[in-house]
């Protein structure tokens, strides 16, 4: 079976379909490095994961819906925000989603929807090029503004990581350690998106099963930054990590990456995103057999942890035993696909 993902000529589209509908995919993210500081305009790196949210719009209906439902800002905030950003015309979208990256657990389930459905409405806005290209720089943007729009705060290393697909470094000022991909702004804001190599890490991921607001965490340390210079320096150390990484990175250097997770998650516990559902899962997974490092994952205040192993049946086990739900997974792979429309049934 043709996997509908691949790149075909255009010569191969059926004419006319794209019109009416388009089907686009978008994977979800690991940061694994800088959460929170990235806020700051520090440095941080993160990585696409393996798992993937497709979904499909099509103008063919007399009403906006979502998975046959009227679309409603309670359940639909980010897909209702991307039709209002995005599709400029007056006839209704129906969306159809289809989501394999777990919500609420800091593995970027938001910014994958949001990739996917910006993408999607795009190719059916016609913004493509005659060769059937996408402008990403345009689409990181413009997801970005979605997800802000909707949930108020934050940076655009989500969305920009999903667009990008492999590796990223993001920065407020262009962290100079990667080949530069595109700029992200907003209002005076302004973030640069470099490519970076990542070795194949093989990591797990443990959702403690307390729902982490990234907002709400956000919030929580920009009242930190304001009282305490303690935090301020804590984001500018995990910034520092950051740069520390890379050789590492580069080096395929399990035991430095794994030394830099556990003195991330120290910073972050410092600026108070830790929670003791999460602490407890990183305490049970250290004391594994081949666990390298392990740290918060995300916004934090709940939501996971990312351990650096090289036994993942093990540390799954752990943290199964400790009440999370690990998540192994692969990072890097590709970003945003759009589906070619001839092939999909
Ligand atoms: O909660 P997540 O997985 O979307 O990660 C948020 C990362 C933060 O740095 C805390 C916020 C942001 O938007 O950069």
């Amino acid at each position: 079976m043709p996997n509908p993902f691949q790149a075909v000529p255009p010569s191969s589209r059926v004419e006319g379909l794209s019109d009416l509908r388009a089907v686009a995919s978008a994977p979800g993210k690991l940061i694994l490095f800088g959460e929170h500081a990235i806020v700051y305009g520090h440095p941080a790196i993160a990585a696409v994961t393996n798992q993937r949210t497709e979904v499909e719009v099509d103008r063919c209906g007399d009403r906006f819906t979502v998975n046959g439902y009227r679309i409603h800002e309670r359940y639909h905030s980010y897909l209702k925000k991307a039709v209002e950003h995005v599709w400029k015309h007056d006839d209704p979208i129906r969306i159809q989603t289809e989501g394999g990256v777990p919500s609420a657990s800091g593995t970027g389930s938001s910014a994958a929807l949001t990739v996917a459905t910006v993408a999607a409405l795009m190719q059916l806005d016609g913004q493509q090029d005659e060769e059937g290209n996408h402008d990403l720089a345009k689409l990181a943007q413009l997801s970005f503004e979605v997800e802000r729009l909707t949930q108020g705060g934050g940076s655009p290393i989500d969305t920009s990581t999903s667009t990008a697909g492999g590796g990223i470094a993001i920065g407020g000022k262009p962290p100079g350690i990667g080949d530069p991909l595109w700029d992200i702004t907003w209002e005076d804001h302004a973030w640069s998106v470099e490519r970076i190599a990542l070795p194949e890490l093989s990591i797990v991921v443990g959702n403690s099963g307390v729902k982490g607001k990234t907002d709400e965490q956000v919030a929580k340390v920009a009242r930190g930054v304001q009282r305490n210079p303690l935090v301020r320096e804590a984001l500018a150390d995990i910034g520092k990590l950051s740069h520390e990484a890379i050789p590492a990175l580069k080096a395929n250097d399990y035991v430095a990456i794994g030394e830099l997770m556990n003195k991330a998650h120290s910073a972050l516990h410092t600026i108070g995103v830790n929670h003791p559902a999460l602490q407890k899962l990183v305490d049970v997974v250290r004391d594994v057999p081949g666990t390298y490092g392990a740290k918060i994952t995300g916004a934090g205040g709940g939501g996971s942890i990312a351990v650096l192993t090289d036994k993942p049946y093990r540390a799954a086990r752990a943290i199964e035993e400790a009440g999370g739900t690990p998540y192994q997974i692969t990072i890097g792979g590709p970003g945003v696909e759009w589906a070619d429309m001839a092939t999909v049934p």
